[in-house]
């Protein structure tokens, strides 16, 4: 028997499309798909054929899938509404899990999800993609090696025109707390790599001005404390109409007792220095090369956990923690008061 591992995939269309075409091609001789699941018949069949499955590989029911496909993870890549069915189906299978960010669309659901893998005792990855990504690991290298000096604060934007209905995919323009479930969770998790701690009080607002291109809250900024007494500032926007920083384009920010680190959307890392009555010096950081960029290195990383190897930074039991910011982030602004992270995870799981 091949000692390839065998994936359930769940979704195939939008994203999903992204993973079988580029993300796991590279990765054949350590696994294939062995199973398609998609509620849509034309991508179904489209993916299918292009993964040269069997009728008997291809579902349009995950729970049909759970029962007739031997596997031996599951890849989750369809809207968060859906992954805790998913999830805590292909926990109970018995499948350890490699999902696309959100964990879930709910605190409840999260914690369902994290009760289930726990239970279940199999391993489960969230997909961080931005951590492993040449420019940001450039900035937390440099931040590492202390050329700021000693930090004190960050800054995070992401700004994007998505002012046209549907600009940023269908559901996205529909859900509840858009910004902050499909986008902030990617830069809330990024300041807790960049930050090396994690998030100990979030304070702040998200809302919906009014525009007809969203249904949910679309704007939002928020401060935080980090549990390494950092301080956090995070912009996002979804109406941009200036500057734009949006996917891969992120704007970062980390200022120390020594200088400050800047990243905008030329993708170029800046040391700037301030010399009292001289001005300030600007000093381009050399761009860091990694061996797999992205959802790609999230695959090797999955695959290794599976053949034996080190556990990856972003399984769910460190990913519960942007969770927990995220949600957090829906509470502060609902109740109009700081929240405390930390005990809001604790008291979930402990
Ligand atoms: N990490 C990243 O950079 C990144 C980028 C984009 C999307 N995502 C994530 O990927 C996931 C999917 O997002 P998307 O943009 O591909 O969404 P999408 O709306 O394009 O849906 C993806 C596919 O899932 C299918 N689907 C929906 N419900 C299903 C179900 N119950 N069973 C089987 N198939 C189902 C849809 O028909 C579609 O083909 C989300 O969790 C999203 O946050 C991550």
């Amino acid at each position: 028997m091949s000692d390839k591992k065998r994936c359930l995939m769940i979704g195939a269309g939008g994203m999903a499309g992204g993973w079988i075409r580029h993300f796991f091609p590279p990765f054949s001789n350590r696994m294939e798909v062995v199973g398609l699941v998609e509620i849509r018949e034309d991508v179904l069949k489209d993916q299918g054929d292009f993964l040269n499955l069997n009728d008997n590989q291809r579902f349009t029911r995950m729970e049909d899938a759970f029962s007739q496909v031997d596997a031996d993870f599951c890849t989750i890549v369809i809207p968060p509404a859906y992954h805790r069915q998913a999830a805590v189906g292909a926990a109970e299978a018995g499948l350890d899990i490699l999902s696309e960010k959100p964990i879930a669309d709910s605190w409840e659901d999260c914690l369902a999800i994290y009760e289930a893998v726990k239970k279940a005792g199999v391993k489960m990855q969230v997909t961080q993609n931005y951590r492993f990504t040449p420019r940001i690991q450039t900035l937390k290298q440099a931040a590492d090696k202390g050329l700021v000096g000693t930090p004190y604060y960050l800054m995070a934007r992401f700004a994007a025109d998505y002012r046209n209905r549907n600009a940023w995919g269908k559901f996205r323009h529909e859900i509840d707390h858009s910004l902050l479930v499909e986008g902030s969770v990617h830069h809330f998790d990024q300041l807790r790599h960049l930050t090396g701690a994690d998030c100990a009080t979030i304070a702040g607002w998200e809302w919906n001005p009014g525009h007809a291109s969203f249904d949910g809250e679309c704007i939002g900024t928020y401060v935080m404390t980090m549990t390494n007494n950092l301080r956090a500032h995070y912009e996002g926007n979804c109406l941009e109409s200036g500057a734009q920083n949006s996917w891969h384009a992120e704007y970062y920010r980390i200022v120390g007792s020594e200088g400050a680190l800047v990243l905008d959307s030329d993708h170029k890392v800046r040391l700037l220095k301030h010399v009292p009555r001289e001005g300030v010096s600007t000093e381009e950081l050399p761009t860091v090369g990694v061996t797999y960029d992205g959802h790609q290195a999230i695959v090797d990383q999955f695959l290794s956990w599976l053949e034996g190897g080190d556990e990856p930074p972003t399984v769910l039991d460190d990913n519960i923690k942007s969770a927990a910011m995220l949600f957090g982030a829906i509470d502060a602004s609902e109740r109009n008061e700081a929240v405390d992270v930390v005990a809001k995870l604790k008291s979930a799981i402990g």
